[in-house]
């Protein structure tokens, strides 16, 4: 029961009829936060108006010290004081933080309300909002409060990656990287050789890989809703990542910047295990490296980073599940991987 994807550059502002036809109705509770407002809040807001909805915006303030369950009071409050229905539409305008939030707004608040997301950062046009993750952070752990909950449809418009801050759209594009990396050498190839073009931010070659990489996401989380099994691959660059962002404080480095190194590390231990050729290691280094975004880290104890792997969320039974390329293009989940190569592959990256 996936959410319905629709793709293309100017869906934006029309957002109130792609949600009539597929048959919702009643109010539309807007999330949305001050930076993305001010671009889309009016365009949004009257394309809803225009289709019979009638739109009500609420306007947090931008970044991840938003994702809480203060802000989560707030938005119930709001939606009491309203009297929202169970038929009424929470519409998710923004990056993962407000997609996640608003995600999990709607699947709370009276057993689950309509939802739609409009996500506006690369990160979440090829992430985020696909899937049904939502949820917010816990002053001891990020996301560890949450649940599964897909949108009934899910809207993105590439045009909006105009106004996108270059750190964030290169960013996300750590995440499409990734993409090319476990499921599609052709794109990593495109990418490789539209690099500069990418960097444009507004350009037709984008539209195309938002719409590739959003494709391969629905496709993986298609077969495995809840994360059995398949999704897995997913986690490629994680755990070091998510590791790196941990010992950091969230702070020092964006998601997708921690992925990438955390890429370099997984494809790294590959070549040392004997499962990949370093000439496509260092394939992946130098396209993350021309990307802007970083394959190594200095002035982190790789004690620390190694501590916080065995804390994440996909370790099953104390062992860590790797996503190891095999390929440009494939790759494979071990627990198989010793501790000292593990470490070695870690003093490397994190230059110690
Ligand atoms: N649910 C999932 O499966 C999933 C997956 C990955 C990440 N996430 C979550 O996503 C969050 C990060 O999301 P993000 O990277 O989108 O960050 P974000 O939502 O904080 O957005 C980044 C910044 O860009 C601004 N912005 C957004 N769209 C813009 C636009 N079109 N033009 C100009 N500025 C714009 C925002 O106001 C914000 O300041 C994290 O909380 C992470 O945990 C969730
Ligand atoms: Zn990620």
């Amino acid at each position: 029961m996936g959410s319905l994807v629709k793709t293309a550059r100017g869906l934006l502002g029309q957002t109130g009829e792609l949600m009539r036809a597929v048959g919702l109705k009643g109010r539309a509770f807007v999330v949305t936060d001050q930076n993305v407002y001010a671009y889309f809040g009016q365009p949004l807001s009257e394309s809803l108006a225009q289709a019979g909805f009638e739109p009500v915006v609420n306007t947090l303030n931008p970044g991840e010290q938003t994702k809480t369950l203060r802000s989560l009071e707030v938005l119930y409050d709001w939606l009491v004081d309203a009297r929202a229905e169970r038929s009424d539409v929470v519409v998710a305008l923004g990056g993962g933080v407000v997609g996640d939030l608003a995600g999990f707004l709607a699947a709370s608040y009276l057993r689950g309300m309509s939802l739609v997301q409009v996500p506006t950062t690369l990160l979440a046009q090829v992430d985020s909002s696909i899937g049904g993750k939502t949820g917010v952070n816990h002053a001891k752990g990020k996301n560890l409060i949450g649940a599964f909950y897909q949108a009934n449809l899910v809207i993105i418009d590439p045009a909006v990656l105009t106004n996108l801050p270059q750190r964030e759209f290169r960013g996300g594009l750590g995440e499409v990287v990734k993409y090319g990396v476990i499921l599609d050498a052709e794109l990593f190839d495109l990418i490789e050789a539209k690099q500069v073009e990418i960097l444009k931010q507004d350009t037709p070659v984008v539209d195309y890989i938002v719409e590739r990489c959003a494709d391969l996401k629905m496709k993986v989380v298609g077969e495995d809703e809840r994360e059995a099994g398949p999704r897995m691959i997913l986690n490629f660059g994680h755990t070091i990542g998510h590791a790196i962002e941990a010992a950091t404080n969230y702070e020092a480095l964006l998601h997708g910047e921690a992925i990438g190194i955390g890429m370099s590390g997984a494809a790294q231990i590959a070549v040392q295990l004997g499962m990949l050729d370093s000439a496509s290691c260092q394939r992946l280094q130098a396209l993350l490296k021309t990307l802007g975004l970083p394959y190594a880290a200095r002035g982190l104890a790789w004690e620390v980073v190694r501590d916080g792997m065995s804390l994440d969320k996909k370790t099953r039974a104390g062992k860590i599940n790797w996503v190891l390329p095999t390929a440009i293009g494939t790759v494979e989940v071990t627990d198989q991987v010793p501790d000292d190569v593990v470490e070695s592959v870690l003093k490397t990256l994190l230059n110690a």
